[in-house]
């Protein structure tokens, strides 16, 4: 894969395993107004997708370091924890919301106050984090899976994110559709890396061409509930390139978090 090394611009934990195919690495900015891009292996959105129309997924949200994100609250954003640096007071991450194209001036921005990353988080599974901003968005809210029970069929895929591998970051917003990948057919790709009680995959195995990509970490993976209301069930989080046959994309299991997603929102205030 192409290595953009002008991207490379911080050295993170996280950023020691930036080279590798199956980064964790966030994509960069530079389609957003984005003042600070995080450093990236490759810049590539999601793969095999179409445009969203404006307002088809209201709680989709950008982030200043070139992840996605979805709005767990009005005033908090869910995303990864690899997107992140770590927890406590932070002003420096800007979120816009509102638009697919993150050129529209009705976007909707909104600065970070405080970033909460899981705890525990070394770069193995846990891939969440919340960032609290700094005024309510009024936009309807993403609900979170809290059981397993849902954790199959297919599910939408949504970010800003390279539309291929080495590509650049997306102005306006794609979606697609990619079916459950079980925990027992993932680790046949991915080995130990996968963290299947952590993580949750999903892409077309046999014929690849539909994924998830770098800059669209953080966003969410989602589908129907019985009520016919959007569910979260993932969070991007990384994958061997994008999109290859036999290398489904890897997304953190939201259902395993809940309960800790939720007091660390209780915790954040929102
Ligand atoms: N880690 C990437 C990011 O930071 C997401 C990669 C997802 N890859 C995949 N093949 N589904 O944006």
């Amino acid at each position: 894969m192409r290595t953009h090394l002008k991207h490379l611009k911080r050295a993170t934990a996280v950023g020691a395993v930036a080279l590798a195919a199956f980064s964790l690495q966030p994509g960069s900015a530079s389609a957003s107004a984005a003042p600070t891009p995080k450093p990236s292996d490759s810049h590539t959105k999601v793969v095999g997708g179409t445009k969203a129309d404006q307002g088809e997924f209201p709680f989709m949200v950008r982030l200043s370091m070139g992840c996605g994100g979805a709005l767990y609250t009005k005033n908090i954003v869910l995303t990864a924890a690899h997107c992140v640096d770590g927890s406590g007071p932070n002003t420096s991450i800007t979120a816009t919301a509102g638009v697919v194209d993150l050129e529209d001036s009705k976007a909707i921005t909104a600065k970070s106050t405080e970033v909460l990353q899981a705890p525990g988080y070394d770069g193995k599974g846990k891939d969440w984090a919340l960032i609290k901003l700094d005024k309510a968005i009024d936009l309807p809210t993403l609900k979170i899976a809290e059981d397993d029970k849902l954790n199959n069929g297919d599910f939408e895929i949504a970010g800003w994110g390279a539309d291929k591998e080495g590509g650049d970051q997306q102005r306006y917003l794609l979606k697609a559709t990619v079916p459950f990948v079980d925990d027992a057919t993932c680790q046949k790709a991915y080995g130990d890396q996968l963290t299947p009680g952590d993580e949750i995959c999903a892409g077309k195995l046999d014929t690849g061409g539909i994924d998830t990509c770098q800059g669209d970490s953080g966003g969410p993976m989602f589908r129907k509930d019985d009520a016919g209301e959007w569910l979260q069930v993932g969070i991007v989080s990384w994958g061997e390139g994008c999109a290859r046959p036999g290398k489904p994309g890897v997304y953190s299991e939201v259902s395993t978090f809940a309960k800790d997603i939720k007091a660390g929102a209780d915790k954040l205030g929102g």
